[in-house]
């Protein structure tokens, strides 16, 4: 007996029941950790969530993988949320990606994340980037996507904008921060930096500044925000020192 393909669809309202039970199972909240909340518990935003002509063009794309009638997997990509609580429409947080044990190693997965790809890139998204478990580190390297170093996230320079960065989650389990430039013309400069404070835009700033004065860093084409950024990297760097120096 041969299994039937799965079909992969953009979602609809009436999934949500089913997209609520696999987001609770896969992606628990824990008590007294901070939690984005979830995206299908609210009736009337899980409807636009989950309605293609109004979410789409907000750049949030759901996709599930069905095998007769049954939703086996889900992904779900938004745009990624800045600092400053922006979101940022040039890149795409994939923020849900799970397929049932009994189906995985079908190629589900892969089918999945390349469908969210596939939108981000038409609405000209520079980077997707995931918050992932160390056990997925084979998968997504697998699908050419970058994994940094435990401990250390990923700040990124886009073209004609101010610094971005991001690390993973790892008081939910998804400790590494995994990514992959989808337009290289808007990405100018990448590099990983070291968690200190657990504030991405610092913690990539005084990275930054470090890069720079050591040369491995080309500020040529930074922003103002940018060399802002530097400067209180800088700053920061040396104010955490001259606290660790007796
Ligand atoms: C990660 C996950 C989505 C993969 O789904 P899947 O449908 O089994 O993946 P695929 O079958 O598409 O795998 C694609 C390739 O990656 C490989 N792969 C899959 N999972 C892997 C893993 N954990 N480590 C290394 N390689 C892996 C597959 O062998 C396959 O390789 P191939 O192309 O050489 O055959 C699935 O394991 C899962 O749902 N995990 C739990 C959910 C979770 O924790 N999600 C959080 C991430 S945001």
């Amino acid at each position: 007996m041969t299994t039937p393909r799965p079909r992969i669809r953009f979602a609809t309202p009436a999934d949500r029941e089913a997209l609520r039970l696999l987001e609770h199972e896969y992606f628990p909240a824990k008590s007294g950790v901070r939690h984005a909340g979830y995206l299908y518990d609210d009736e009337n935003l899980a409807a636009i969530a989950l309605t293609e002509r109004l979410a789409a063009p907000m750049r949030a794309f759901t996709f599930v993988a069905e095998v007769e009638g049954e939703i086996v997997g889900f992904a779900v990509g938004v745009p990624s949320m800045m600092t400053s609580g922006d979101t940022d429409a040039q890149t795409m947080n994939l923020q849900y990606l799970a397929v049932q044990p009994e189906h995985r190693g079908q190629g589900i997965g892969a089918a999945l994340v390349k469908k969210i790809i596939t939108r981000s890139q038409k609405v000209v998204q520079n980077l997707i980037h995931a918050h992932i478990p160390v056990d997925q580190v084979g998968f997504y390297e697998g699908l050419g996507w970058k994994v940094e170093p435990m401990g250390h996230g990923l700040a990124w320079l886009p073209d004609g904008d101010h610094l971005r960065a991001d690390a993973g989650d790892p008081a939910f389990g998804f400790p590494l921060m995994a990514s992959k430039v989808l337009r290289s013309r808007g990405v100018l400069q990448s590099f990983p930096y070291p968690v200190v404070t657990g504030k991405p835009t610092l913690d990539a700033s005084m990275e930054a500044a470090r890069l720079v004065d050591a040369g491995k860093l080309d500020p040529s084409k930074f922003d103002e925000f940018t060399r802002d950024f530097v400067t209180m990297g800088r700053a920061e760097a040396r104010s955490l020192a001259a606290k660790t120096t007796p």
